[in-house]
């Protein structure tokens, strides 16, 4: 079955006819935690803001067709307080609605309103299985109340016989905090979560800063023994009843490094299905390049603020952009892009 991100190559032109189907909002470039693995920490990326509900609700109106609505970027979404109204608006026009957060603010209260609101699913990013090690790569001591608040969450709905949102645990990939996996499906068990994922780190050219960095990446240079520990974390999570994802590393298959093919980039079709919209109104091309290139200049695609969405999708930077991408000089964000990113 095809991703709605994929789409045969003969299908391709750097003008698109049909309107993305999946739109990410970042609804606040605010955050309240401090990760060693995210761009955040360490630059202002844009004036802090929180997307305005005329901006949001403009974005939304002009998206007949969308199928699905992301309601992060870079910044934590449960900071912003109107986030259920948000989410509403979406469910009312039967667009799937998903987000991830760190998971400090999900408090009865603000959980109750998601559920209410009709949110179909929430990725809570964990990244470790004990205290330390959380906060060695999330930067603050706030491990002991997000697994309380994901228990509560997954309690409160048992108790109310409700299966939406779906709930998955998240662990960023990385060398440091691998020994944390098995751990973490036992944790994800113990709070009643049966989907976990390890997502691929993604990391700047230029090595970054923290531990956004190509030696911490696990996906880039794995170890026969660091295959062997998720191999085993796949086999607790089967034993369990847990869905494992590895962004392919357990595949059959399929090779946990990273694609060395001539040209990885070829076979992304993000900028022909979806849109991303920075809290500001600033369109990028997907939820990756923010982390693999600093600063949006390079890979900014209009203004949500100042032009409608047809004016963008079709504009020159988007055909310049598709063109590119085409090409086997692609822009500077996508030239180290593999794509098995599931962010
Ligand atoms: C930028 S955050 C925004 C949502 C929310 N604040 C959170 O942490 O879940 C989106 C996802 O990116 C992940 N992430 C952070 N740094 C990353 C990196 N360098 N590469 C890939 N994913 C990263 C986070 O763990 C989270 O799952
Ligand atoms: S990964 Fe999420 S929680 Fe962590 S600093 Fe970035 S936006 Fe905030
Ligand atoms: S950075 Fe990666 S995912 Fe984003 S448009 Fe470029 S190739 Fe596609």
């Amino acid at each position: 079955m095809r991703r709605y991100f994929e789409k045969p190559e003969d299908e391709l032109s750097i003008l698109v006819e049909t309107p993305p189907v999946c739109i990410y909002f970042e609804v606040t470039n605010r955050c309240n935690l401090l990760c060693t693995t995210c761009p955040r920490t360490f630059e202002e990326l844009e004036p802090e803001k929180d997307m305005s509900w005329e901006l949001f609700t403009s974005i939304v109106d002009q998206s007949a067709g969308l199928k699905r609505a992301v309601l992060h970027g870079v910044g934590e979404p449960m900071l912003v307080k109107n986030l259920p109204s948000m989410v509403r608006y979406l469910k009312d026009r039967s667009v799937y609605v998903l987000f991830n957060t760190n998971g400090t603010l999900l408090n009865e209260k603000n959980g109750q309103a998601l559920i209410d609101a009709g949110l179909d699913e929430l990725r809570v990013s964990l990244d470790a299985a004990e205290p330390t090690a959380f906060q060695m790569v999330r930067g603050r001591d706030m491990f002991d109340r997000i697994v309380k608040n994901v228990r509560r969450f997954r309690q409160m709905q048992q108790e109310q016989s409700v299966e939406s949102p779906r709930v998955s645990l998240w662990l960023t990939g990385l060398r440091e905090t691998l020994d944390q996996l098995e751990g973490f499906v036992r944790i994800a068990d113990s709070v009643n979560v049966r989907e976990i994922y390890l997502q691929r780190m993604v990391f700047f050219s230029d090595n970054g800063k923290g531990l956004a960095r190509a030696e911490s990446a696990l996906f880039e240079k794995t170890t026969a023994e660091e295959e062997e520990i998720i191999h085993r974390a796949a086999s607790l999570a089967t034993s369990l009843g847990i869905s494992f994802n590895a962004s392919g590393a357990t595949e059959p298959g399929t090779s946990i490094k990273k694609r060395r093919d001539d040209s990885p980039w070829s076979l992304c079709r993000r900028p022909w299905s979806l849109m991303y919209f920075t809290a500001n109104g600033r369109a990028l091309p997907c939820c990756i390049a923010p982390f693999s290139m600093h600063g949006y200049d390079s890979f900014t695609l209009g203004d949500a603020s100042q032009q409608t969405l047809r004016e963008i999708w079709n504009g020159p930077q988007y055909q310049q952009f598709r063109g590119s991408l085409m090409s086997p000089e692609p822009p500077r964000a996508c030239a180290n892009c593999g794509l098995r990113w599931s962010l």
